[in-house]
């Protein structure tokens, strides 16, 4: 099958998150599976000069030239097509906010136009004699594909929309559908309007043959209203197009037996050498080097979603206890201050660094013992995966995908070894301090905790099944 990948980012050409990954090794894995695939993302600033790019095309769209570009991902093989319009993507920084953090003023001119553009590419338009059978968009920034290509008189691929976020809706005021150009048959409750806004996510969901999220548990919340962000009933009305397949991992990328970032490469048969990685991490961070003291680490955007406000609020309770706590992040100001006041407060038991550091986020997966993700909610989470493949055991909240690949330490999972982190419910400082303590106990009883540390690194969070899920999904809008 032709695959058109549509995503506003990927690794490793562009990343701020977890779509990132999944575009890239998603890819990766069904071109792996003998599918033809195309990814399709802007060409920002930050992808930077590329030895082998290869102009493709040009294309004329609302009176802008627009050119394409192609280069292959030497890492995953796959054939990217870079949609270069400086005046829109060749920005510094990031692909979605300025430098004080705010969204792009023309946010939805620079997405409309990636989304004409992929209905161009999916139209066969830019004359490379290749028609996806699939469009694959990703997220709110690809919403206006399957919107676009129901209009579409011809012969049309197929369109699947995957939600990594319904949080983000790419919402705009409502004159934004004619300064965008965008046909007036769309305007309507049951198209792209969202209480008289234009909606991009509506787009895809209203109009994408299937929907799919990142995991099962949240394809059921986002029918709820405490998890769909007022779109619950259009998820529900559409129950029977949405199915959630859970993430996979690159699994060569993140792998403690081979991964070059790291001091010391270990497996589940030499779980011991962990250790230098352990005391290379608090080197690093400026933490007493200690064997007996378990590191407890959170890497992540810093974001309410993420639950960083409990692990404010739990801090000094956390600092009474014998851990200590390295963080990696980066976002809101108001989280990154309260977070340099405490780390000024306990400079012998809490370090921070702020920012974004791919190695560094290899060193703590590698080093740390206990991995934070209380989040609030999380459409899959990469971090408890990637953590489970190094030993690392995560601490996460009952929801979304961090529900559906961590199993509770209890003393029936504990017995029976299947017990591969630890799990609490309320979004509250309190349960996530009694879980920080349930892991505490365990750390004190090393067999158990070696126990589950093995049975967590042999869990298969690979590729194969979901690429296989979406590869049914595919069958099934084309057939
Ligand atoms: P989300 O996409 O909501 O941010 P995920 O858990 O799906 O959450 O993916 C986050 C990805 O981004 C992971 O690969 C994580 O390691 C990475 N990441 C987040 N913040 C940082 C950071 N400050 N430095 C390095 N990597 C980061
Ligand atoms: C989003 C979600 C995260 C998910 C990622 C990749 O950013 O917040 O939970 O893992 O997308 O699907």
């Amino acid at each position: 099958m032709k695959i058109l990948f549509v995503a506003s980012e990927a690794h490793p050409l562009i990343k701020t998150g977890g779509l990132a990954d999944v575009a890239g090794s998603l890819s990766s894995a069904l071109a792996g599976q003998g599918q033809d695939v195309r990814l399709l993302i802007p060409n920002y600033q930050a992808i930077g000069p590329r030895t082998d790019i290869r102009y493709l095309g040009s294309l004329r769209i609302d009176n802008r030239n627009i050119n394409l570009l192609e280069t292959r991902i030497a890492e995953t093989g796959v054939t990217a097509w870079l949609i270069d319009y400086p005046a829109y993507y060749n920005y510094p920084g990031n692909p979605y906010l300025d430098a004080s953090g705010e969204p792009w003023a023309n946010n939805a001119e620079r997405f409309a136009l990636f989304c004409k553009v992929a209905v161009a590419v999916a139209m066969n338009r830019v004359k490379q004699n290749w028609q996806p059978d699939i469009v694959h968009c990703n997220d709110w920034q690809s919403g206006l594909v399957p919107a676009l290509l129901s209009l579409e008189p011809e012969a049309k691929p197929a369109t699947v929309f995957t939600i990594h976020n319904l949080a983000y809706q790419g919402v705009f005021p409502p004159e934004t559908l004619t300064s965008l150009g965008l046909p007036v048959e769309l305007w309507h409750p049951e198209g792209l309007e969202f209480h008289d806004q234009l909606s991009f996510m509506k787009g895809g969901l209203v109009y994408a043959d299937a929907i799919t999220t990142v995991s099962p548990t949240y394809a059921q919340e986002i029918q709820t209203e405490a998890f769909g962000c007022g779109l619950e009933g259009l998820l529900s009305h559409r129950q029977a197009d949405l199915v959630g397949i859970l993430n996979g991992i690159d699994e060569g990328q993140w792998d403690p037996h081979t991964d070059p970032h790291i001091a010391q490469a270990f497996d589940a048969s030499t779980l011991a050498l962990k250790q230098a990685n352990k005391a290379a991490l608090q080197q690093q961070f400026g933490l007493p080097i200690d064997d007996t003291l378990p590191v407890f680490a959170l890497i992540s955007r810093l974001v309410e979603q993420k639950g960083i406000d409990l692990v404010i609020a739990c801090l000094p309770d956390m600092m009474a206890l014998p851990m200590q706590f390295v963080l990696l992040g980066d976002g809101n100001k108001t989280f990154i201050s309260q977070l340099q006041s405490l780390a000024a407060d306990y400079p012998e038991r809490f370090a921070l660094r702020i920012g974004y550091n791919e190695k560094l986020a290899h060193q703590i997966e590698a080093g740390a013992d206990v991995f934070l993700m209380p989040s609030r909610f999380e459409p899959c989470g990469l971090n408890q995966m990637y953590s489970q493949r190094y030993g690392t055991l995560p601490l996460v909240r009952n929801t979304g995908g961090l529900a559906d690949t961590v199993v509770d330490a209890l003393p029936q999972t504990l017995a029976d070894h299947t017990a591969t982190g630890f799990v609490f419910s309320e979004a509250n400082p309190g349960p996530l301090l009694e879980a920080i303590k349930r892991a505490l106990t365990v750390y004190s009883m090393p067999k158990a905790w070696q126990t589950m540390q093995v049975q967590a690194m042999g869990k298969d969070f690979s590729w194969q099944r979901s690429a296989a899920e979406y590869w049914q999904v595919y069958c099934r809008v084309t057939s």
